[in-house]
């Protein structure tokens, strides 16, 4: 079966036609970084002014691109939270329209459901139950799949999300927006031993991080150093700053395996692209005797295959919306 997938709960416009769910035939992606780059961050007026200009084109052109109409596709999954909520409002209402004038059937996925979907897509042979780390600019979640729409979160990020980390250390640091990819790009060349950064003591729930005390130290370290005039060297700051992300992510996820019994981890979201954090993870998982999972880099974004494909296995499980679906800025993956 043929589902056409959107997403535009953040700076992307992204449509995509999955074949059962893990066969992409077409995906479109349109990015607003370039403009929300001048800014140093997401403008949420902009980007849902964006999604209601691109998201017609955007879809046409994976129905194009999949050399399909709409009476070929079978259902419309759509994003409706967590995220910008202006942002996720263009999306939900124009796969509202789209099904209402097609008389196909409407169904809403749940973004962090979307993420760890781009895994299925890839890895043919991974099937829940496993352990998935989650780490986006919005998110930074460790989440037992228990099967392909049910979740349990075993622990969460208490403040700010890592890759909200890696984007705020480097627009201190200078670089633009979003900057995950340039410090990934930095550290390449840095010594990663140069700058001893803190691990923070997350008390309570032994699973949920804090990253907003290494952005803190990052920030202060930056501006001490530029009242008294020592340089910094960004590619050994960069290099530090991923190794410190990297092992606070996995030291948490794989101890999380252990105690709650899993031998497969896989991770998803934008950080999972980053690659001090997939050679971490594959480190640990080796050392450990875990299998591990990583997405193909191009599927570890925002984008509309990984809707189409939750959106599959959410429609096999009978999850429809209706007119009076709405969008929410939050909502847990439980309560789906
Ligand atoms: O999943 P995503 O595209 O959007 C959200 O749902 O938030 O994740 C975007 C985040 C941004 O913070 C971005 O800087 C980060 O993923 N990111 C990276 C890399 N590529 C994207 N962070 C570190 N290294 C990368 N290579
Ligand atoms: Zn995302």
């Amino acid at each position: 079966m043929y589902i056409l997938g959107i997403e535009s709960s953040c700076d992307e416009t992204a449509a995509s036609v999955s074949e059962n769910g893990t066969k992409i035939i077409s995906s479109v992606i349109s990015s607003q970084v370039d403009e929300h780059k001048k800014y140093g961050g997401v403008v949420p007026e902009i980007a849902s002014r964006r999604h209601c200009e691109n998201i017609l084109g955007v879809t046409k052109a994976a129905l194009e691109q999949a050399e399909l109409t709409m009476s070929d596709i079978d259902a419309v999954a759509v994003t409706y939270a967590p995220g910008l909520i202006g942002a996720l409002l263009v999306g939900v209402n124009f796969a509202k329209g789209l099904c209402m004038a097609s008389g196909k059937p409407l169904v809403p996925v749940h973004h962090i459901a979307g993420h760890i979907a781009a895994n299925y897509i890839v890895h043919e042979d991974l099937k829940p139950p496993y352990l998935c780390l989650v780490a986006s600019g919005g998110h930074s979640h460790i989440v037992e799949v228990l099967d392909y729409t049910r979740f349990r979160v075993a622990g969460r990020t208490r403040d700010d999300a890592a890759g909200e980390c890696f984007d705020k250390c480097a627009r201190a640091m200078g670089f633009p927006y979003p900057g995950g990819v340039h410090i990934d790009k930095a550290a390449c060349s840095g010594d990663s031993e140069k700058y001893i950064l803190p691990h923070p003591k997350v008390t309570g729930s032994e699973f949920d991080f804090s990253f907003s005390g290494l952005k803190t130290f990052v920030i202060n370290l930056l501006h001490n150093s530029a009242q008294k005039g020592i340089e910094i060297n960004k590619n050994d700051l960069s290099a530090g700053i991923q190794k410190t992300i990297s092992e606070i992510l996995c030291e948490k996820t794989i101890s999380a395996a252990r105690k709650l019994g899993y031998n497969t981890i896989a991770v998803a979201g934008g950080v999972s692209a980053n690659s001090g954090v997939r050679s971490a993870f594959e480190k640990a998982c080796a050392q450990n005797n875990m299998k591990l999972y990583l997405p193909a880099r191009e599927l570890c974004g925002d984008n509309g295959a990984m809707i189409a494909c939750q959106g599959f296995f959410n429609y096999l499980a009978g999850h429809r919306g209706d007119e009076s679906l709405n969008a929410a800025a939050t909502l847990s993956l439980e309560e789906i």
